[in-house]
């Protein structure tokens, strides 16, 4: 297969390709058998709340896995995404097609052969590739993955009498000479993700003089508070957003038709979603599918909207893992996603959380943008050993290839009004990802200028940083079921919202011609730095959560003139966004 050489069209890359590439990282050897490999010995199988076993599967019982195949170039793939999100680069949004951003990673004919053999001599023979040739999903039965995978044994976990998983609580391996052709094989250990959105109702706030009128966020609010006019909307046919669903649950076109008669009244508006990717079951709305869509609509306000709702048909897929299947597989995405998934970075593999990062750089370099939420435990906690704690990074939040989104409250809750951290926005330092050269200065600044940090034993000064931005994340009104309701709250309120005003921004730069926005972050701390506050509410008042310790009481970071890790640089003031970015 002819591949054109890499990165022809820009000569020389900019940066010299010093890094280690990730891949040797990525295992440690199975000392118990010399002739087999563990590619994610870290990775923890934990049950989560509400599921329990149910035993071993049958021999037959169909599975599905992904495996991740090895790709070539990430140094290469690094510095050019560097080079087209640099906002001085003058290859500054000269972005790769999906063709081409295959031709620079996918996996030697080596591998593909060696892959492609070793699963056949198995038996396995239903599998479906994508376009950038990276990814195998293959379906089997329970025995045919069991010897495939050396050390795996499947059980069936069920949560209540809906949702039930096939996964392998022991470890798996591969024989070693997989170990230069495969990153890890997905499906095996990490759960199908969890409700996320956070009903706070208001009996459970703390009583105030002021806590017996309620507001409410509603996009009239949002789009007041961060200066939206009925004019700031979507024009061109060519932008597009999207978000993506990992819970079982599904977003019902009648609550987004009922929320946009209710609370759509003061804006032109789409009232439909254009395309849903995958699977869009029956049953009942989820209340997290329908905070998505609403709000990313109403703030990327007539402007084509995407879903993708990948539930996970096959036991023992990982739907995020199949949402980036998809990524890859499509030569035409959405340019904003909203995404709001998340878990302890602790908890995942060092080889899986790699690779991600590597699918984002891939998202990234075709002018994707993609938002996740900060996640809704401020800034974590963990114990490193007994009575000793630490604060708990979440991923993707803490990937330094997409833009994390933190939330707000409004300081006086009945007014629309000047913004505070609100505690539960996910926060902190990564352990796994140094920090990356675009925050350095802004990070460095607050842990320099910010009088009583948390003691140094609680996060890694030198990780990656998040979040980046936030907006509102306090008590939303969501139609669900075809029921208004009230409070919600979460960072997976504020990431849509986010997106949603990237989503705008992009519409008049391609009104203009201009390339979308693409990796938001180099631009964000560059305009930052170079001193366009107004282009953010800086929040300045608030803490987040944390260990409820001696040491912390309770209390992570808190929120500081400029950035800092609880609300970013802070919310998005849209014309002075608009105007700083349309340059
Ligand atoms: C990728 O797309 C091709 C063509 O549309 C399809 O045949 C294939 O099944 C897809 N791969 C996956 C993993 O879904
Ligand atoms: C945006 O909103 C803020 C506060 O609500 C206000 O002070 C400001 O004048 C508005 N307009 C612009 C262009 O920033
Ligand atoms: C909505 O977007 C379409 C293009 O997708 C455009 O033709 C139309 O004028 C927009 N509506 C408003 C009210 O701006
Ligand atoms: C939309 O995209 C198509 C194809 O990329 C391009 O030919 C067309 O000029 C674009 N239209 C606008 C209004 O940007
Ligand atoms: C701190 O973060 C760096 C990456 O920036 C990592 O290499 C190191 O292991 C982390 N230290 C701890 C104690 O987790």
């Amino acid at each position: 297969m002819g591949r054109r050489g890499l990165g022809d069209p820009w000569g020389p890359f900019p940066h010299a390709c010093l890094f280690v590439t990730l891949l040797s990282l990525s295992g440690a050897f199975c000392l118990a058998h010399p002739r087999l490999w563990a590619p994610e010995p870290d990775q923890l199988f934990r049950v989560p709340e509400g599921w329990r076993s149910v035993g071993r599967v049958p021999a037959s019982h169909p599975l599905s896995l992904t495996f991740a195949l090895r790709q070539r170039n990430h140094c290469q793939l690094a510095a050019l995404l560097s080079d087209l999100s640099s906002p001085h680069s003058p290859h500054y949004g000269r972005y790769l097609s999906l063709s081409e951003v295959g031709a620079l990673v996918a996996p030697s004919l080596e591998t593909l052969e060696a892959v492609g053999t070793w699963l056949e001599e198995h038996g396995v023979s239903e599998c479906q590739s994508v376009a950038t040739m990276d990814f195998l999903h293959c379906t089997m039965p329970a025995s045919t993955a069991e010897r495939l995978l050396p050390g795996a044994e499947f059980h069936r976990f069920v949560n209540g009498e809906q949702r039930s998983v096939a996964l392998s609580p022991s470890p798996y391996s591969l024989s070693k000479e997989m170990k230069q052709h495969l990153d890890f094989v997905g499906g095996l250990h990490r759960f199908p993700p969890e409700k996320r959105a956070l009903i706070r109702s208001w009996a459970a706030k703390e009583r105030g003089p002021s806590s017996t009128f309620h507001l409410g966020v509603t996009p009239a609010v949002l789009r007041k508070r961060y200066n939206l006019t009925e004019a700031d909307v979507g024009r061109s046919p060519n932008s597009s957003q999207a978000c993506a669903q990992f819970l079982e649950q599904y977003f019902h076109p009648a609550d987004l038709s009922e929320f946009m008669q209710l609370f759509g009244g003061s804006f032109p508006h789409l009232s439909h979603v254009d395309q849903v990717v995958g699977h869009q079951g029956g049953g009942k709305a989820g209340l997290e599918a329908s905070l998505d869509v609403e709000y990313l609509m109403s703030a990327g306000a007539n402007i084509s909207t995407w879903v993708f709702s990948n539930a996970g048909r096959h036991e023992g897929q990982e739907p995020f893992l199949a949402w980036l299947l998809e990524l890859s597989n499509r030569s035409s995405l959405p340019w904003v996603h909203s995404v709001s998934y998340g878990d302890d970075e602790d908890s995942l593999s060092a080889a899986y959380m790699q690779r991600v990062n590597v699918e984002f750089q891939k998202a990234a370099v075709r002018g994707v943008s993609i938002l996740f939420a900060s996640g809704d435990s401020g800034a974590g906690c963990r114990t490193v050993q007994k009575g000793k704690h630490a604060f708990r990074p979440s991923f993707p939040a803490s990937s330094p290839y997409v833009t994390t989104v933190g939330g707000t409250s409004f300081q006086h809750p009945f007014l629309v009004s000047a913004e505070v951290s609100d505690y539960i926005s996910g926060g902190g330092f990564s352990n796994v990802f140094p920090m990356p050269d675009y925050q350095t200065a802004a990070v460095k600044r607050f842990l320099s200028t910010t009088p009583k940090l948390p003691p140094s034993s609680y996060f890694n000064a030198s990780g990656r940083a998040y979040p980046d931005l936030a907006a509102l994340s306090d008590n939303y009104w969501v139609v669900s079921n075809r029921i208004p309701l009230p409070w919600v709250s979460g960072t997976s309120a504020s990431t849509p919202v986010v997106a949603g005003i990237f989503a705008l921004i992009n519409d008049r730069r391609l009104q203009q011609g201009l390339p979308p926005l693409g990796f938001l972050n180099p631009l964000l701390y560059q305009l930052q730095d170079q001193g366009h506050g107004a282009a953010f509410f800086d929040v300045t008042r608030g803490c987040h959560l944390s260990c409820l310790d001696a040491t912390v009481e309770g209390q992570g970071f808190c929120a500081g003139p400029s950035w800092d890790p609880v609300t970013g640089w802070g919310t998005p003031n849209f014309p002075e966004l608009l105007r700083a970015l349309m340059k």
